[in-house]
């Protein structure tokens, strides 16, 4: 199993796992992972200052897709099957949701072997480009835009288009008031409602639901569009580092490694995590600096793009929890994106749950 105090030995490929990698020490994958760690500035934890700063890296979508385009899409696509079909009481896998889909290439492969697929994400940036790619690919996917936290037939729309009837009751003319009204997606969703196959959550994305709020209101939105026997499948950092102090304690600075860069033609130095990132113990949140620069004769130069990242640690336990009050049951938890490595195997550095809708 990964030792968590040090994580020297991040292979190649399996450093900086996205917005939900779990290390905070220092390794370089770019040869192979490596690079010292753990040790413990003490920096971490103290003053939970940071807020989140500089543009997201969702708003350059080119540029997230170039640093996390290391994965291997079509094996991660093949477990996300794999999964399903330990999980899901028998039925062919047909409708799939993506949350905070990004580029949306797992949703892209999935829709290419005829499932259909929906990918909701939260950036109208990300969307257009993984529309482009979808359409170059020729996938049919239903891209929505929307906050996970929270989707489905909202009340806003139902009372807009209750005021709309009433208006056309009354005899008035109602189309300038349609212009003006926001295409609601309450159709699509509500069609959706207790029919999906499949959820999926990939690469850390949940992290994103900082709060117990948050969380809940997504938990409680997956349920709702999930048939029963349906399958929540979410992708998170392992939970070693929360337990073992890492996150805690902090350290001299974060994982690096490097991605060919076709827009830049050359390298890209991705840093992840710095030294001085806080971490509270009381939200569980990370607040992870994120840089990534161009590699100029083997060095560092300019710089891309700079932010920090709140990220939301969770347990196995309080995904159980989360799955027990909307309806959802624990079935599967595994290391990787791996149905044979489990949590305590020795190659575990994720933590992939998969949750059944009961009923
Ligand atoms: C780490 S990326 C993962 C993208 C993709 N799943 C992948 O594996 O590459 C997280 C994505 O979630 C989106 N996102 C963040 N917060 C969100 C929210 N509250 N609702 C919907 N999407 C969100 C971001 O815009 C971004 O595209």
């Amino acid at each position: 199993m990964l030792d968590h105090n040090t994580n020297t030995s991040v292979a190649a490929g399996k450093a900086g796992l996205g917005f939900g990698t779990s290390s905070s020490s220092s390794s370089s994958s770019s040869g192979g992972g490596g690079g010292g760690g753990g040790g413990g500035s003490g920096s971490g934890g103290a003053s939970h200052s940071k807020e989140s700063t500089g543009s997201s890296m969702y708003d350059q979508p080119e540029l997230y897709d170039e640093v996390f385009g290391f994965r291997n899409f079509e094996a991660e696509v093949a477990f996300v099957r794999a999964a399903y079909s330990r999980h899901c009481k028998g039925r062919p896998l047909e409708t799939a949701l993506e949350l905070g889909c990004g580029p949306a290439r797992h949703a892209t492969l999935l829709a290419k072997s005829g499932v259909r697929v929906w990918a909701l994400d939260a950036s109208a940036a990300m969307l257009d480009y993984a529309r482009r790619l979808a359409g170059q690919a020729g996938a049919d996917v239903t891209f929505v835009e929307g906050d996970m936290a929270g989707f489905g037939i909202e009340v806003r729309e139902l009372l807009l288009l209750l005021l709309l009837l009433l208006l056309l009751l009354l005899g008035c003319k109602a189309d300038t008031f349609c212009m003006s009204v926001p295409k609601p997606c309450w159709q699509m969703w509500r069609g959706l409602e207790g029919r999906l196959d499949l959820a999926m959550c990939l690469l850390g994305t949940f992290s994103h639901m900082t709060t117990n709020d948050q969380a809940a209101a997504a938990f409680a939105s997956v349920a709702k569009h999930l048939r029963p026997g349906g399958v929540l499948l979410l992708e998170l950092a392992h939970p070693g580092d929360l337990f073992d102090g890492t996150l805690m304690i902090g350290d001299e600075g974060g994982e690096m490694w490097e991605a060919d860069s076709a827009s830049q033609g050359g390298k890209l130095l991705i840093e992840w995590g710095a030294a001085g990132d806080d971490f509270n113990p009381a939200t569980q949140v990370l607040r992870r600096t994120v840089s990534v620069c161009c590699m100029e004769g083997g060095e560092p130069g300019e710089q891309l793009h700079e932010c920090v990242v709140p990220q939301r640690s969770f347990t196995l336990q309080e995904l159980d929890l989360l799955g027990r009050l909307s309806g959802l049951k624990l079935a599967g938890a595994y290391g990787d994106l791996d149905l044979k490595v489990g949590l305590t195997h020795e190659d575990a550095y994720r933590l992939v749950v998969a949750l059944v809708k009961q009923g």
